[in-house]
């Protein structure tokens, strides 16, 4: 799968090197752009903008926080202008209710798919479940773009249907 890694901290860094080593194309961008050389060395491509990270089948954020996160979302050239119709943003951060609610509104806007998928746990741990996001993306790409609610029987978009699914 083709994937872009945005933001290469503590936890970035080895989400980012555990999917090379599981055989995805990954594209990666940081802010300080020489955390992505370790990456790079392993088989990862260095792309020096967040449009350019966003030329993917997913894009992966692991950043800071809401203000970075909005930012690199929904800044000029961001992921919401640049991610293509009908590809995934997978947000890791750890982030507040409200800034995940917003998210997936613009994205469903946007016919982009959106997986609220914040990481607990330790860095060693966090490389470990990149690889399970992924296994849910696969499953709301090969489902059709809405479906019924079970309880309501009301159509539910993309992206809800991205966060309604339980990510194992
Ligand atoms: N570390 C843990 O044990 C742990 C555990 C559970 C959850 N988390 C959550 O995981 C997320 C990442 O944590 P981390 O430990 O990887 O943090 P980190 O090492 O501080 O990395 C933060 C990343 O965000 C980038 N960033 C910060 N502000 C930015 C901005 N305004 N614009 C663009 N990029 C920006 C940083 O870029 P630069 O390299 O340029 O600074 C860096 O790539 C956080 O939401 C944290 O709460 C962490």
């Amino acid at each position: 799968m083709k994937i872009g890694f945005i933001g290469l901290g503590h936890m970035g860094a080895g989400m980012a090197a555990s999917l090379l080593k599981a055989g995805h194309e990954v594209s990666v961008y940081n802010r300080t752009r020489t955390k992505a050389d370790k990456l790079v060395a392993q088989g990862a491509k260095a792309v020096a903008s967040v449009s350019d990270a966003c030329r993917s089948d997913a894009v992966i954020t692991m950043l800071a926080n809401d203000d970075a996160v909005e930012s690199i979302v929904f800044g000029e050239d961001g992921i919401i202008d640049s991610l293509p119709v009908g590809a995934t943003h997978i947000s890791s951060s750890t982030i507040s209710v409200a800034l995940s609610e917003r998210l997936a509104a613009a994205h469903a806007k946007a016919g982009q798919r959106f997986i609220a998928a914040p990481v607990f746990g330790r860095p060693d741990v966090a490389a470990e479940v990149s690889s399970s996001s992924l296994r849910a993306v696969r499953r709301t790409r090969s489902r059709p773009r809405h479906r019924s609610s079970p309880r309501s029987g009301r159509k539910l978009s993309s992206s809800q249907i991205g966060r309604r699914q339980p990510i194992s």
